[in-house]
This record gives C-alpha cells, structure tokens and sequence, in this order.
C-alpha cells in the first residue's frame, strides 16, 4: 500500500486580528475530520494551526489531488467560515476565494502540500507550518537539508546520499518549472532559488544510487500564491511543507538543523516587511508584535500505515532558545528601519500589496527633471 500524507490550510478567520486561529473552528475541524477517518474516507488526521492558520494534517490511500480528500479539507474551512462569521472572527473566510468547490483545493485559496511514498520499515516525517511568510521562506532551510553538507552530515558521511539529491524548482511567476541536479548543479540551482520570491522548491527528490527511490519525493512545499489566484492582495500564503527523514535521507535532527538560524523571510505585517523567522513550539505559534515576528512550527510524527503516531512539538526544544533570541534581536534591528527597505521588501514585492493603491494617489503631481 501507498501512504498519502497531505497538509492542506487555510486562514479562515481569527482571533483577535490575525493571531490565532479560534479553538471552535479547531474542534470543527477535529470533528469532521474523526468522522470521516470513523467512515473510513481517511486513514488518520491531525489538527493544528500556527498563527491564524488552520493546518490539517491528513493520511490517506488515496494518492496525491484526490477529490475526497481535497472535498473533506474544503468542508471542513466552510464550516469553519460559518463559525468564524459567527463569532464576528477577523477576516472570517479569508483564503476561501470560491464559493465553490471544483474537485481540488488548487486555485481556490487553501494551501497544500502532499506526498505518496511506500512506508519505509520505519518512516518519519516533520509538517511543517509558517506564518506572516510566504513559500520562498522554505528555500533556504529546505536546500540545507538536501544540498549543504556543512549542515547535513549524512551529504558527506552516508553512502546512502552521496547520490544526491534533485530540486523541482517553480517559477511561480513564469508558471514554469526546472528539475535542477545536486551537487552538480548547485552554483545554477541557488542563482535560482537565492530569488525566493519567484523561484521556490516545490519538490525534492533522492538522487541516483540513494537508498530511497528516486520517484517518490523527500519534501514537498505548498507553493500556492493567494495575490496570483486572486489578483489582488488578500493576504500572506503561509506555506506549509512535508519532509521525510533518516536512513538514507537527511535525518530528522539534520532537517531541523536549519531552523537554528533565524534567516530572514518575507510577509510579515501587511505582507510587506522582511523579518527573521522564528522557530517555535505550538504553544509560542502566536503572532503578536507587529502581527509577527514570523514563526515556523515543526510537527514530528512517525507513520504506521497511514496511522500519525506523534506529534514531537520539535522547537519546543530548549536547543532552539538560542534562535529564538537571535531572531528577537533581529526583529528589534529590522524594525528600527520602519518605513525603509530592507524592512519595507522591494518595490518589485510590494507591487503585490496594498501600497500601489497608495502610489496611484501621487502619480500626477509627478514632473519631468
Ligand atoms: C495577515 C497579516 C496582517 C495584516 C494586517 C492588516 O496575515 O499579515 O499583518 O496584513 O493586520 O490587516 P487588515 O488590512 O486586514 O486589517
Ligand atoms: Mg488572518
Ligand atoms: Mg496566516
């Protein structure tokens, strides 16, 4: 049998701003969710949120874009919607920018990222899950994990990996893609991924020779740009991703490894300023100063058949305090820069929030020098 694991997300309205998700729309989701998994829809699930984010977590058999399972996860933010209506939450049915449901989450605002692999004998995997960023915010731990040997041990210690390992790389602009080879083609693959605004790791695949086959993915990455599908801003893509561990891949301390550097993202306040993100246990996944800093969250889980045995709340570890204060130190310098880039992002980026509407205002009092 083949495991399906799915992340599927969406900000469906919350509490008080753009905090936190509510905890009635997080029971909505635990019940519907335990129902289908009673009925058999699903294998298992998993509910969490980071920031205003409602992440499920979901196993199944059913492989990757599967309309039951996209169908479920779309239920679950209606009825989440309602509730937020209901309570008068912030931004109540936020990412829901369909009314209705076409087969796939794709397209209509949730996020998702999944993966269909034969279980390993024992098969670890970490969720992982932002918020006030955007997914170019995975790239630069994600090529750690699979492409730094100054960061992944096994790249230079394991037989298993001396194949390395290939990035599928979006253009999430051009609406293309490019499978770039590691290392052979480190120096092309981070003159590509360096643009983390346009160009993001969708996929990460074993290399030739490794222990785990090339054609099932190590990493997935939800890629799904809310300005693109609305064509407007209407808020940040929080990203989400799912990454296999040990034997043969990297193993989950040198996939959390990464994390220990607070490295600077985009999409916190207004989706308009760059920030560190900060590695948190579920309890700190809460965004508050300047509706942030960033966080990212790491769920732990081992599979069995399908079945979610965790989750490991891995940056609640104290080894991550360290990040956590550098990331503080960090947010205190950027946010001395006020209305100035690098806090500000480039004009470029900012063509994709509020502020062109601000500019318009000014663009006949403009003369010729
Ligand atoms: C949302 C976010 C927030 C909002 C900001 C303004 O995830 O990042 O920083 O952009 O709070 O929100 P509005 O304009 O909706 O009041
Ligand atoms: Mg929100
Ligand atoms: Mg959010």
């Amino acid at each position: 049998m083949k495991t399906t694991i799915s992340i599927i997300k969406a900000d469906v309205g919350s509490y008080c701003g753009h905090q936190l998700c509510h905890p009635a729309i997080m029971d909505i989701a635990r019940e519907m969710l335990g129902k289908a998994k009673k009925n058999g829809k699903i294998i298992d699930y998993y509910v969490a949120n980071c920031g205003d984010d409602l992440d499920l977590v979901i196993t199944s058999d059913k492989g990757i874009d599967n309309k039951e399972v996209h169908g479920l996860a779309w239920d679950v933010f209606m009825e989440g919607t309602k509730k937020a209506k209901s309570l008068k939450l912030y931004g109540a049915g936020q990412d829901m920018l369909s009314d209705a449901f076409s087969g796939n989450v794709k397209g209509l605002g949730p996020g998702c990222a999944e993966m269909e692999f034969v279980e390993r004998g024992a098969e670890p995997v970490v969720c992982f899950l932002m918020d006030k960023t955007e997914p170019g915010a995975f790239n630069l731990p994600v090529f750690r994990m699979f492409g730094d040997p100054f960061s992944t041990a096994g790249l230079v210690v394991d037989p298993n990996m001396q194949g390395g390992f290939t990035f599928e790389v979006y253009d999430v602009l051009g609406h293309k893609k490019v499978m770039m080879k590691s290392p052979e083609e480190l120096y092309g693959l981070l003159a590509l991924i360096g643009a983390k605004s346009r160009y993001v790791i969708k996929r990460v695949y074993p290399g030739p020779g490794n222990k785990v086959p090339t054609a099932e993915a190590a990493a997935v990455v939800s890629t799904d740009k809310l300005y693109q599908i609305a064509g407007d801003y209407v808020g940040k893509d929080d990203p989400v991703a799912i990454v296999r561990g040990q034997s043969g891949l990297p193993s989950v301390g040198e996939i959390l490894e990464p994390f220990a550097f607070p490295h600077l993202v985009s999409g916190w306040m207004r989706g308009s300023h760059n920030g560190p993100i900060m590695p948190v246990g579920m309890k700190d996944a809460i965004c508050t100063r300047f509706d942030g800093p960033p966080r990212v969250v790491a769920l732990g889980f081992q599979l069995n058949n399908g079945q979610l045995v965790g989750p490991v709340d891995a940056f609640a570890d104290v080894a991550f305090d360290r990040a956590r204060q550098t990331a503080l130190k960090v947010a205190d310098y950027m946010r001395r820069h006020g209305p100035f880039e690098p806090h500000r992002l480039s004009p470029e980026d900012m063509e994709y929030t509020t502020l062109p509407k601000v500019l318009k205002k000014l663009e006949d009092r403009f003369q010729k020098i």
